[in-house]
């Protein structure tokens, strides 16, 4: 028999403007039962430069000044979310990045109960263990990017 390979992997998570700080303990409860654990949290504030420094791969697309202008217009709430495969998992939670295509096919998913339309889809979500890393970097430091070895050890057990 196969072992099955298992990662525990660290994800960034922002709650955005439009749902920080009204809707942020609703989706925190979610987090946490759909089985997350919350490594670092804390408000945050992004300026415009560290706006587009975050958000670099849409440099160019007709959205990407709307959207670092919005991400740095007010407060934001990141946390480190760990889990077996959580890159993927906190991705599903979310739900995708159209608020319409959330509602009508992802219900109760964060952006099916929550997002608005456009930019105000309520969260974000890493969408690789490259980007999560690099984001991590950005948000809360490199020291927080890695999962110890440990964690990984333990979860093949
Ligand atoms: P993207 O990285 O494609 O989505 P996700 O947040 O799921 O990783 O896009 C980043 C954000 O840019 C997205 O959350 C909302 C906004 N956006 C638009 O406003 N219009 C668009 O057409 C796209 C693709 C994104
Ligand atoms: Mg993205």
């Amino acid at each position: 028999a196969e072992a099955a390979y298992t990662t525990v992997e660290r994800s960034l998570a922002l709650i955005k403007p439009d749902t920080y700080p009204g809707k942020k303990d609703e989706i925190m409860a979610m987090i946490l039962a759909d089985g997350f654990e919350v490594i670092a949290e804390k408000e945050e504030s992004f300026t415009r430069e560290k706006a587009e420094l975050f958000y670099k791969e849409h440099e160019g697309k007709n959205f990407y000044v709307e959207l670092t202008e919005w991400i740095s217009s007010a407060p934001i709430y990141a946390l480190i979310l760990e889990r077996v495969n959580g890159i993927k998992k906190w991705r599903n939670l979310a739900g995708p990045a159209n608020s319409n295509k959330a509602r009508a096919e992802f219900p109760n998913s964060v952006r099916g109960l929550f997002g608005t339309y456009g930019l105000k889809n309520a969260v974000h979500g890493s969408d690789s263990s490259e980007s999560a890393t690099r984001e991590i970097e950005i948000v809360f430091g490199p020291e927080f990017s890695s999962v110890p070895e440990l964690q990984n050890t333990l979860a093949l057990i």
